[in-house]
């Protein structure tokens, strides 16, 4: 049965974890997978989340099955965070939010539903995007194509481009946008072209699917989160992806959801019903830790403010880190201007370094980033930050 199974490549993002954890260079540092590391380099347990735990901890509550669609608090606390508590779309009822396996089960959910609602449909990914995206909605039988975005030369995107490429889609066709923090350039389009795409999007009649992984790492949770009132003013219905991996540093607990506005709140309970059944016949309902622990911090507001405060540390350690990064490259005798990583926002440095480069990063200094170039600054800290720009000067 095995014996032509071919060697699959690895994962062009997880795959290089388990490469940095066998490197033996005592200096390694590892830029690759998306992951805030605080200056210490530590992955953080943010206050917030242990306030919450405690409290749990201090009444334990047995583990029966979940709803197929999660904790009812946290989706709740989902809509709210995504459309406002206010909106029109969460008082009318016509959002349905199911609790999902991380962002990237999000993404799953809601691409296996469309296969089923409009099988034929191209996907139009970012050039480039989330090395994850083409894979996941490849298996989940669509064609997977790109829309332009990245501008090497202009270092920035190509909005010309990007607009040209969805006015040429198909309608129906699905279209994968970073709601912020662009992963993997860091450059995300003005409030006055996201309304430009809006209008494309709504002129073509595109199928909108906003990822929203890194929402409030750019210039804040409300900043962040603004494009998705474009999409609800424009009167359009489209997907919205959370995850909660980066914002809460709840990596492992692969907390996210999938949150679908509807015309309706009675369309909104047929398409609820839709995306129970792709859940319970894939994995049959959300574990509970994860999504407690986000539903008690975001539905009180005291702990809600003490994850404001967390979020925006990290938001500015970040953008620190990027200044260092240029000012490093420059001292390390770097000649071209780098100035541009302070300009890209997110966890994320698309360095513009070849695959070359990278692998001699990798191989000769045990320094980590993705084959196309990018880099998390997020990473980056006191005591790695000067051994990682002269790395890279070396290499450039
Ligand atoms: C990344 O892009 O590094 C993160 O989103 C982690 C992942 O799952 O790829």
């Amino acid at each position: 049965l095995f014996s032509a199974v071919e060697m699959a490549p690895r994962d062009p993002i997880l795959g290089l974890n388990e490469q940095f954890a066998a490197d033996t260079n005592p200096n390694k540092v590892n830029l690759g997978v998306g992951v805030y590391f605080d200056d210490g380099g530590k992955l953080p347990l943010l206050q917030c989340v242990q306030a919450a735990e405690k409290t749990m901890m201090d009444k334990p509550s047995a583990r029966g099955y979940l709803p197929i669609d999660g904790i009812a608090a946290y989706d709740a606390a989902v809509k709210s965070l995504v459309f406002g508590n206010e909106s029109e779309p969460v008082k009318s009822g016509r959002v349905a939010t199911v609790q999902a396996i991380g962002g990237t089960g999000g993404l799953k959910i809601g691409a296996d539903f469309l296969k089923r609602l409009n099988p034929d449909a191209t996907v139009l990914i970012s050039d480039p995007s989330w090395e994850n995206h083409r894979a996941l909605f490849t298996n989940a039988g669509f064609k997977v194509d790109t829309y332009a975005y990245y501008d090497a030369e202009k270092r920035g995107v190509n909005f010309d481009g990007m607009l040209a490429s969805l006015n040429a889609a198909a309608p129906g066709t699905i279209a994968v946008l970073h709601a912020c923090c662009h992963n993997p350039t860091g450059y995300d389009i003005s409030a006055a072209q996201w309304d430009q795409v809006v209008a494309v999007v709504k002129t073509r009649g595109l199928t909108p699917f906003l990822d929203m992984a890194y929402q409030g790492f750019g210039h804040g949770i409300a900043e962040d989160g603004a494009v998705i009132a474009k999409f609800v003013a424009a009167g359009l219905t489209f997907f919205v992806s959370t995850s909660f991996s980066k914002s809460f540093s709840l990596y492992g607990e692969r907390v996210g959801a999938l949150s679908v506005l509807c015309q309706n709140a009675e369309e909104a309970s047929r398409v609820l019903s839709q995306l129970k059944i792709v859940i319970r016949t894939n994995y049959s309902n959300p574990p509970i830790h994860g999504g407690a622990v986000v539903a008690a911090v975001l539905n009180n507001p005291e702990l809600r403010a003490l994850w404001e405060k967390e979020l925006g540390e990290m938001r500015v350690r970040i953008k620190a880190m990027r200044q260092k990064l240029v000012d490093g490259l420059k001292a390390a005798g770097v000649k071209q201007d780098m100035g541009f990583i302070t300009s890209q926002i997110g966890m994320f440095s698309y360095s513009g370094l070849t695959k070359d480069q990278m692998v001699r990063l990798r191989s000769e200094f045990g320094v980590y980033g993705t084959d196309t170039g990018r880099m998390c600054v997020a990473a980056l800290n006191s005591k790695n930050i000067d051994y990682v720009c002269q790395a890279i000067a070396k290499v450039v």
